[in-house]
């Protein structure tokens, strides 16, 4: 890898609860990370993104909540006490999470303000990243019930949570298919 940027395009992986350590997430590590996020692109700058940010105790509030939904919406059969709890552990064994919110403006097209939060996201990813703190994109169909608790209005849509977590996870390659397998070359 030739530069900083691409080395972090590179290296940057999900890294999710099993890795993260307790160390605390500095607050201004935070602000970075959601400042990157904002620096995405948006088509007629709608910035059609809101996050909604956990920590301490709103840890235990979200982790409470999303065990609430999944046992308020999975069929008796269906229902393990062992997944609820590991739902709600997503959040507590997390140092910081972050509701990713789309609010659609009705003046794009809705894909085009949903690319542009997920080019927020990237944001996030990386500069989490750089700043040695892992993060996990999660987005289980619990996210579909958050609106209340997220205070979400009608034009707005939870698209994930994003935890995030200092780790001891080695830098490992990205698994994908070869770069041929995805090009056409024209010219
Ligand atoms: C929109 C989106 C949603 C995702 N949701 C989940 C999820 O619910 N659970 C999960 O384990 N990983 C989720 N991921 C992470 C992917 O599994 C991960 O990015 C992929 O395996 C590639 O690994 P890498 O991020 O280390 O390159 C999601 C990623 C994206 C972009």
């Amino acid at each position: 890898m030739t530069n900083e940027v691409l080395k972090a395009i590179h290296y940057r992986r999900t890294v999710n609860q099993n890795s993260f350590t307790d160390q605390d997430i500095a607050k201004e590590d935070i602000v970075k990370i959601l400042e990157a996020a904002i620096a995405a692109p948006t088509h007629k700058r709608t910035q059609p993104w809101r996050f909604v940010v956990f920590q301490h105790d709103g840890l235990n509030r979200l982790g409470a909540e999303l065990g609430r939904i999944y046992k308020e919406t999975t069929a008796a059969e269906k229902y393990s006490e062992a997944v609820e709890q590991n739902m709600s552990k997503k959040a507590t064994s997390s140092n910081v999470a972050i509701a990713i919110v789309v609010n659609y403006t009705g003046e794009l097209p809705e894909w085009e303000e949903l690319a542009a939060t997920a080019c927020a996201v990237q944001n996030m990813w990386l500069a989490a990243h750089s700043l040695q703190i892992g993060g996990y994109w999660a987005s289980p169909g619990l996210i579909n019930h958050l609106g209340n608790f997220l205070g979400l209005e009608e034009n707005q849509k939870c698209v994930g949570i994003f935890y995030l977590g200092h780790h001891n996870s080695e830098p490992r390659e990205p698994v994908r298919l070869p770069l041929e397998d995805n090009v056409r070359w024209e010219g």
